[in-house]
């Protein structure tokens, strides 16, 4: 009761200073792969381009995320940052953003063992070991069934260490204010920091370290050509039965050596999920990530995972994150900030058209003033 007294209702409308970028509010829009760009070169478009500028008056925006690398591509139409093309499309985006006062991430995505030879030329998708997610894969031709991948050898990673470097600096290059490394829901880092999903006995498999390591390899190089303190790190840490990514006895270990070891890197945030799917029962994983991990990262922490204007203000209040991010809210909703701050009924997002091509369920959702 007490509580509800001292509970300033208001606080997701507050700006916030990240990193000497003033952001216009609290509320951050979620990465959200949606698939639009159904051109031969895989290239951001004017369509994208309007769609984020339609959510602008987010504090900040993340994009979908955005392939690294042809070896990194896991889902068809998904726009990439690793060619000259590409990286003139997206700065259609960052413009459109940027005339709105907005402030937009790019979000940097390698899926590794989630992809299909289909989409890699009939050669097998390249991952930490030969472990199957057994997921069903968006390829040209409909969802096919992952298969078992090809282990990446030292020299893979290398490349691949390599080709996140050079999508941040294509990135910085078309005009994004930072990016975003996809850490999490268990794509290619996620894969390398499960026990389950990397049986390497190299220095990149076996102990937490080591599991962690190809994080920091990143971290590391990119340090040396871009301003670390642009680039955020996504985590989801209490992942389980999901994408074939399960908690085990370490996880909890495994989370806490990251994310301490993060604070040395001073990063624009970490960007952190509350568990996708019920864990209550699981004691080796973490219930409560904002809190559990506001104890040990002094950085910005931005959390996620089915807030709503009630419980996104509830945690900034107990003080467990200083950014709050909405996926499907924002997806729906491209004047959230404003239908927040007037009480306003939402949208309803359209399940049926989140992937699929065009302005509709894209570009077409109604605001107030439309
Ligand atoms: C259509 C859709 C696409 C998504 N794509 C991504 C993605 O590219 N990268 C990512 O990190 N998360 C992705 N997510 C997860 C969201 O960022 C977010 O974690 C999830 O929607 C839960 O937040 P919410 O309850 O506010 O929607 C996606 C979610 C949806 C609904």
């Amino acid at each position: 009761m007490l509580k509800n007294n001292l509970m300033n209702t208001t606080k997701i409308f507050e700006s916030y200073e990240l990193d000497g970028v003033k952001l216009a509010n609290r509320m951050v829009m979620a990465p959200m792969t949606r698939s639009r760009s159904n051109n031969s070169g895989n290239v951001a478009t004017e369509l994208i381009a309007e769609y984020y500028r339609q959510r602008a008056t987010a504090g900040l925006i993340v994009t979908e995320g955005t392939f690294i690398s042809p070896e990194a591509v896991g889902v068809v139409n998904v726009p990439g940052i690793y060619t000259k093309e590409q990286v003139e499309g997206w700065r259609l985006t960052t413009e459109a953003v940027h005339k709105e006062g907005g402030i937009i991430f790019a979000q940097l995505w390698h899926t590794g063992a989630y992809s299909h030879p289909d989409l890699h030329g009939g050669k097998k998708p390249l991952a930490p070991s030969d472990f199957n997610p057994n997921q069903q894969v968006f390829t040209a031709e409909g969802f096919k069934p992952s298969e078992a991948p090809k282990p990446m050898t030292l020299q893979d990673i290398e490349r691949t260490i390599e080709d996140f470097t050079k999508a941040a600096v294509n990135a910085f290059e078309a005009g994004f204010d930072g990016v975003e490394l996809h850490g999490a829901n268990g794509y290619l880092l996620q894969q390398f920091f499960s026990k389950n999903a990397n049986n390497r006995n190299d220095s990149y498999g076996g102990s937490i370290e080591n599991r962690a390591r190809i994080l920091f390899d990143i971290l590391d190089q990119l340090k040396e050509v871009v301003d670390i303190h642009k680039v955020g790190v996504r985590l989801n840490p209490s992942l389980d039965g999901i994408m074939g990514i399960l908690v085990d006895e370490e996880t909890i270990a495994l989370y806490n050596y990251i994310v301490s070891r993060l604070n040395d890197y001073d990063l624009a945030y970490i960007h952190l999920i509350e568990p996708f799917t019920d864990v209550s029962n699981n004691p080796n994983a973490i219930q409560e990530v904002a809190k559990h991990f506001r104890q040990l990262y002094k950085g910005t922490i931005i959390i996620n995972r089915g807030f709503n204007k009630e419980t996104a203000n509830q945690v900034l209040n107990d003080g467990d994150a200083d950014l709050i991010s909405f996926g499907v809210p924002f997806l729906a909703n491209p004047d959230l900030v404003e239908k927040f701050k007037t009480n306003s009924p939402l949208n309803q997002p359209d399940q049926a058209t989140f992937y699929t091509a065009g302005e509709r369920g894209y570009t077409d959702y109604p605001t107030i003033s439309n």
